[in-house]
């Protein structure tokens, strides 16, 4: 996808993007991230409109960030004190926002309300994390992060740790990391935590090769990129299951001191007790970076599919 074809796409799963634009991106984001102050106000006669179903401080904020950056003006639903807590259906709702803005960005706890969304509005739709399995922008920042940090994706070997059931990250992440060449993917986790067979079929389809274990430690001294997520406990459709895995792994110091040199940890946030507060001082620890690159890579994002640079 060349960038004149970006313009207007809808951005619902990182699965419906190649390499190549991928890579396209992620090298205009890198300007962006290089210095996002001096961004030319591309996007200054446009309005985007942010409408979050459900809680969250990264995703609604940096894409607001990223298009005030770049000159837009952010409208924002909060739903609720909004027209929603009288019964609206969220078609509506999306038409609504169609009629007001140039780009709709929605978060959604159910999978697919994106994807309405994008069939409902005329504008382009982002989707900014619906269900356990797509969180597209997130996916791209993770991506943006390692080769930012790293120099390359291809070739390191990655370990994907805690809960790859339903953290969407995850998932997201599995699926931007089939569109390149990894050394080696594992999965870490407890049993009832691993992929969903939606998830692991579709990675099969895709050729990513993964291996399933339990522990980190097994692989520790060999991966360059520790990817760890929170066990999502408002996704547990029973609390008693959630109850069996938390606090089943916890990242300190001592369980990286036999880390690779050189490795990075990642975490899309916020944490609970997975991640000691006393590994933020060490060199590896590159998940706030990691954070503060989701507004160079949705400026970018929003850049390409409003074509703010091309006009
Ligand atoms: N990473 C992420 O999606 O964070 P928020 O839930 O705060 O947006």
């Amino acid at each position: 996808m060349s960038r004149d074809a970006w313009a207007g796409t809808d951005v619902l799963s990182i699965l419906d993007f190649s390499r190549a634009d991928i890579e396209t991106l992620l090298k205009e984001a890198s300007t962006f991230a290089d210095n996002p102050k001096s961004a030319k106000k591309s996007l200054k006669d446009e309005i985007v409109a942010t409408a979050f179903f459900e809680p969250s401080t990264r995703t609604r904020l940096s894409f607001s960030a990223a298009a005030l950056r770049l000159g837009a003006k952010v409208i924002d639903l909060s739903p609720d004190v909004s027209s929603v807590l009288k019964g609206e259906s969220l078609a509506d709702t999306i038409r609504m926002l169609d009629g007001y803005s140039d780009l709709i960005v929605i978060r959604h706890p159910s999978e697919g309300a994106a994807l309405l969304a994008s069939e409902v509005a005329t504008v382009p739709v982002i989707n900014g994390g619906d269900g356990s399995q797509h969180h597209p922008s997130q996916a791209m920042l993770d991506l943006f992060t390692v080769k930012r940090l790293m120099g390359r994706i291809d070739g390191l070997n990655y370990a994907v740790v805690g809960d790859i059931r339903y953290a969407r990250s995850a998932a997201s992440l599995l699926y931007g990391l089939s569109k390149f060449k990894p050394g080696s993917v594992h999965l870490i986790s407890p049993e009832s935590l691993r992929p969903r067979d939606e998830v692991r079929d579709t990675l099969l389809k895709l050729g990513l090769k993964t291996d399933q274990l339990a522990n980190l430690d097994d692989v520790i001294a060999d991966v360059d990129v520790i990817y760890l997520t929170r066990i999502q406990k408002e996704r547990f459709p029973d609390p008693n299951e959630y109850e069996k895995v938390k606090g089943s792994y916890r990242i300190t110091k001592s369980s990286l001191a036999r880390a690779k040199k050189g490795s990075i940890v990642l975490h899309a946030l916020p944490r609970t007790n997975e991640l000691a507060y006393e590994v933020d001082s060490l060199p590896s620890a590159a998940y706030m970076k990691q954070a503060r690159f989701g507004v160079p890579v949705r400026m970018a994002l929003l850049d390409l599919v409003l074509g703010g640079s091309t006009r």
